[in-house]
């Protein structure tokens, strides 16, 4: 079974990419196929509608999304939703998402914008049928020093949802080769 966690922020002094980091360090020793994608340095087109979906990089992206039974996504949180780079990846590699199950891991500046993620999720749950884990991870910048992760209850909950992605992209997996 393959899984994938995805960095989404593109500032290389991310807070939410530390989050990525830890889970990714906690799911690789598992018996699956973990994969860590990097949305920084990837340079990947803002989608047009059109000729992105012909993007050698949007091809091989869209194809280990499609590969995965779940992905884990550490995003920043941007005017009250996740960062354009988040929905312009989905956008980008749309039907792929068919069927994930689908965590979040979240950097926002303060407390106020703790549902932010809610409008995305909906859509992976309504337009990809994506099973999002009832356990999301919201930090804010008190919770780093500097890029490092220095509230010790934001590493329990990241061992927390990453049990809880292995435990339920384990069912999925199973659910999906028994059709
Ligand atoms: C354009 C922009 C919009 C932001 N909007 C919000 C927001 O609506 N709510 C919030 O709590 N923080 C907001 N922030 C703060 C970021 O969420 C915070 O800097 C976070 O650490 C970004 O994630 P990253 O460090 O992984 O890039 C915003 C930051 C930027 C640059």
């Amino acid at each position: 079974m393959n899984l994938i966690v995805i960095s989404c922020s593109l500032n290389s002094e991310s807070k939410s990419s530390a989050l990525a980091q830890f889970v990714y360090r906690e799911l690789k020793d598992s018996e699956y196929n973990v994969d860590h994608i990097v949305l920084m340095g990837l340079n990947l087109p803002t989608c047009d509608g059109s000729s992105c979906y012909s993007n050698e990089k949007v091809v091989i992206v869209s194809e280990k999304i499609k590969k995965a039974a779940g992905i884990l996504i550490a995003t920043p949180i941007y005017n009250y939703d996740v960062s354009a780079a988040t929905k312009n990846l989905v956008e980008l590699t749309g039907k792929a998402w068919n069927e994930k199950i689908v965590g979040f891991m979240c950097a926002a500046g303060g407390y106020g914008s703790y549902m932010s993620v809610m409008p995305f999720a909906n859509s992976l749950m309504l337009d990809y049928r994506c099973t999002i884990i009832p356990r999301f991870v919201y930090t804010t910048s008190e919770d780093f020093n500097d890029n490092n992760i220095q509230n010790q209850k934001i590493n329990k909950r990241l061992q927390e949802l990453s049990n809880d992605f292995l435990h339920y992209s384990k069912i999925f997996g199973i659910k999906k080769d028994s059709r």
